[in-house]
């Protein structure tokens, strides 16, 4: 269906992706579920399970929830561990011909370096910062809420990230999402991801208690195709502003071409999507193809051409 000879392909940072679209961090697993049904090395690149540096066995409770327009999770970064993710997984992952994108989180600075010890000297193409998780009480997104602590950060990983493009990804809770994205630039980003899930709940009436045993959740999904889309817009105008332009990754309810076309529309280099492919796994490939339609029905000879920002 997708397998045409159109250049869709994007180069973020020195990393050739074939085409703009990437699986979402939490939202694809280790990929060999998928790869029974679809040929992976069709996708731009795929973003793995949020990572630590010891396994972590995640929240208790109920973990994810479907409301009419969008889903809240409460995965709390279930995982094996770096290590184990590095044994098990990475080899069928950097087996699939495309690009392999390890999600990095920890729950205190150190944890984060010495995870990006690990993933720097292993196969995988690119590293994105996860400053982002609400789900989890230490670490994830109480270092991204504040441009101190998100600058202190992403300074210790890139000091030892040296042989990967360091991508971070943004949390769409924080209050001012441009000033922390310009810490991050100035401390070495060399692209920002935005956004994850967006804070939020669900209370059960009959019990009369919160939904989730954290109380709070991240809402993903349609709803918050807007509000991201309008994120991506104007930080692409904040950071051109400041030239400090970074290739940015577009994420928050990308569910059909359209929305895609949306967020490359608004500045984004290239998108990720993550709740959509539980509703219709073939998603994704759908993009690229509409992508690839697009292009064509618009006389458009590169991927760049589609943007409304230059
Ligand atoms: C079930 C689930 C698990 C997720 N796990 C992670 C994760 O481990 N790391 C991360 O950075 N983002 C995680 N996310 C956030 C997604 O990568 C994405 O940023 C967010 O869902 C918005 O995109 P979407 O509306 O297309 O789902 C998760 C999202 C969902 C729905």
């Amino acid at each position: 269906m997708i397998n045409k000879t159109t250049d869709l392909s994007v180069n973020i940072t020195g990393i050739n992706l074939k085409n703009p679209v990437i699986a979402a961090s939490g939202t694809f697993g280790d990929g060999k579920d998928y790869s029974k049904y679809f040929d992976l090395s069709l996708l731009g690149g795929i973003c793995t399970n949020g990572l630590t540096l010891n396994p972590k066995p995640g929240n208790s409770g109920i973990r994810v929830w479907e409301t009419q327009y969008g889903l809240l999770n409460s995965i709390g970064l279930e995982n094996n561990g770096i290590e184990s993710f590095l044994e098990n997984e990475l080899p069928f992952l950097s087996s699939c011909g495309t690009v392999i994108i390890a999600n990095l989180c920890g729950s205190f600075s150190e944890e984060y370096v010495k995870g990006a010890v690990l993933l720097n000297d292993s196969k995988v193409d690119m590293i994105e910062l996860n400053i982002s998780c609400p789900n989890v009480k230490a670490g994830g997104m109480t270092f991204g809420l504040e441009p101190s602590t998100a600058y202190d950060l992403v300074t210790a990983v890139r000091k030892v990230c040296t042989a990967k493009p360091l991508i971070v990804k943004l949390s769409p809770n924080c209050p001012s999402l441009s000033s922390v994205a310009i810490a991050c630039v100035k401390a070495g980003a060399d692209a920002l991801s935005l956004v994850n899930t967006f804070k939020a709940m669900v209370i059960d009436t009959v019990n009369r208690k919160p939904v989730f045993d954290n109380t709070t959740a991240g809402l993903s999904g349609p709803a918050i195709k807007p509000i991201a889309l309008r994120m991506v817009w104007e930080l692409f105008e904040t950071l051109k502003n400041e030239k400090l332009q970074v290739p940015l990754i577009g994420i928050g309810g990308i569910s059909c071409t359209n929305d895609a076309l949306e967020f490359l529309m608004a500045g984004a280099l290239a998108i990720q999507v993550g709740s959509a492919t539980f509703a219709n796994p073939f998603t994704m490939f759908e993009i690229i193809d509409g992508i690839w339609q697009y292009m064509i029905n618009n006389k458009l000879s590169q991927l760049s051409d589609i943007s409304i920002r230059n």
